[in-house]
């Protein structure tokens, strides 16, 4: 199993008793539970550590740079002023996401500023533990990105890129419940391939569901909650909220359509990362047309 480092920096071993007002009532241990639940949904070990020492931090890092393939780190008041610790998470070179408990840009000034923000994939703040699940959504979502685009540099196995993507997506992100391509065919989108329940929607006229919607406007659209949305096409009654992006490249190729069981599970990091690997198969289906121009 992928190893991803959760790292908590300086006072942390103190949360459920420091300040519950700002950091909540959850002890350290709880914390861990809650992530390791979650990093298990993922088909992730994590590896905790704390400490209230900058040096072992910076050594514990050392000692995984080889054997992880993450890291989401709290680095507590470090944030602010350790460029140690920013030049360790640079040295590594592990996709890297900052996480705070606490909305650090609603405090005192000094926490608004990080020295480890800029080696980092993201910051996430403000959501107590959920920031920890949304670090470890960035990391596998970065690393997922970086697995498509190797495959797309092996392959011009097109049906194989299509099918690579909803595979990584799916194994990835346990909220993704159903994840699927669609294909532009004349004034329809056509299923490609999903994994997930069957649904009867293997054919779509453009500019109706949310999936024809997203075609239609060329853009992202997330819906929190599908049924009070008059465009949904109701396929499953678990499915709560969607997330459908175009693959857009030289012509509209088609398009990345995700549903979730839980109610508003789509946010920015989703959007972020599944717009990259849309980008990603239009260049290589952009590429693979030019190459059947030239044969
Ligand atoms: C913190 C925010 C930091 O400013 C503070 O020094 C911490 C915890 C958080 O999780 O909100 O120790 O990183």
């Amino acid at each position: 199993m992928r190893k991803i480092l959760f790292i908590h920096g300086p006072n942390l071993n103190l949360l459920g008793e420091r300040e519950p007002e700002i950091y909540g009532h959850l002890t350290l241990q709880q914390v861990n539970e809650q992530i390791a639940k979650f990093a298990a949904k993922c088909e992730v070990e994590p590896i905790f550590f704390q400490s209230n020492h900058e040096g072992q931090i910076i050594d514990f890092m050392h000692e995984h740079r080889r054997d992880a393939v993450g890291i989401v780190i709290n680095p507590g008041a470090l944030t602010h002023y350790s460029y140690a610790l920013r030049d360790t998470i640079a040295a590594v070179s592990l996709p890297a996401v900052e996480v705070h408990l606490s909305d650090i840009h609603r405090r005192e000034a000094f926490r608004k500023i990080s020295v480890i923000r800029e080696v980092c994939l993201k910051q996430i703040f403000g959501l107590g533990v959920e920031s920890y699940h949304r670090g470890l959504e960035v990391v596998l979502g970065y690393l997922g990105r970086k697995e498509l685009q190797m495959l797309l540099k092996e392959t011009t196995d097109i049906d194989e890129a299509y099918r690579a993507c909803v595979k990584i997506l799916k194994r990835d992100f346990s909220k993704y419940n159903w994840a699927g391509i669609y294909l532009v065919e004349g004034e329809e989108l056509v299923i490609h391939n999903y994994i997930g329940a069957p649904t009867p929607h293997t054919r779509i006229p453009i500019g109706q569901g949310i999936c024809g919607a997203a075609v239609a406007e060329q853009e992202t659209i997330i819906v929190a909650d599908v049924n009070a949305d008059p465009r949904y096409l109701a396929c499953s009654l678990e499915t709560k909220s969607e997330i459908v992006v175009p693959i857009q490249g030289r012509r509209m190729y088609g398009e990345i359509d995700i549903d979730s069981h839980t109610p508003n599970a789509f946010h920015e990091d989703d959007r972020d990362m599944l717009e990259g690997m849309a980008n990603d198969l239009a260049k290589f289906l952009d590429e693979m047309s030019n190459f059947k121009l030239k044969i």
